[in-house]
């Protein structure tokens, strides 16, 4: 390697350890209105108000993971157009993370502690699925949107009709997700065999249920 080429590796990793702070300990500004705007606030009782901020946490948890996700897929992959669609939805996940700390904020609630940790396991967990070649990084693109579709879909139900505002950014979210899945199903995803779906759906477990918690 030239010298110069080692400093421009070398920028690269500083821009993206800046990016990564930032986007861990600093505060992402969303592009776009929250979808629960225009929603007012329910008059939440303690109980359910602290049950909606923890399930916001890990909302934000997962979009931490998302980026990460994206991030790495996006590094380790060779193809112009399959970066261009994960840089599109990473900027919408960015959109995502932004709301639900704000809306954690607003339920007195905090982001989980794990952070760092999860998104140092998912962005190598990306580059590794991009090296797989561009059907399985797109395969695991779909199946990751699919399954976070399905948790929204069931944090919806844990809510009930309490909380219209929450329901509301869940809702707005949830949309963007199945366009995601959809545009990695459109540029020639392959479905992940069921051994890998389930390692999926296990790890999102253990990382759902402790940042409930923590
Ligand atoms: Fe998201
Ligand atoms: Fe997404």
């Amino acid at each position: 390697m030239q010298p110069q080429e080692g400093r421009l590796e070398l920028d690269r990793c500083i821009a993206q350890l800046d990016k990564v702070v930032r986007l861990i300990l600093g505060e992402p500004v969303a592009r776009r209105p929250s979808p629960a705007e225009g929603t007012a606030e329910d008059n939440l009782d303690p109980a359910v108000r602290r049950h909606a901020a923890a399930l916001m946490r890990v909302n934000h948890c997962g979009e931490v993971c998302a980026q990460a996700l994206y991030q790495g897929q996006a590094a380790a992959s060779s193809s112009g157009s399959i970066r261009k669609a994960l840089d599109m939805a990473a900027g919408e996940e960015i959109d995502h993370l932004a709301w639900s700390a704000e809306r954690v904020r607003e339920l007195r609630g905090r982001l989980s502690v794990l952070n760092p940790f999860w998104y140092a396991g998912s962005f190598a967990l990306g580059y590794a699925a991009g090296r797989l070649g561009d059907e399985w990084n797109l395969g695991f693109l779909a199946e990751t949107e699919r399954q976070v579709e399905e948790h929204l879909q069931g944090h919806l139900d844990r809510l009930g009709h309490r909380d219209s505002r929450t329901r509301a950014l869940i809702e707005g979210m949830q949309r963007e997700e199945a366009e995601h899945r959809r545009t990695a199903e459109r540029l020639g995803a392959r479905q992940l065999p069921a051994v890998a779906r389930h390692a999926m759906r296990l790890a999102a477990r253990v990382m759902t249920t402790l940042s409930y918690r923590i």
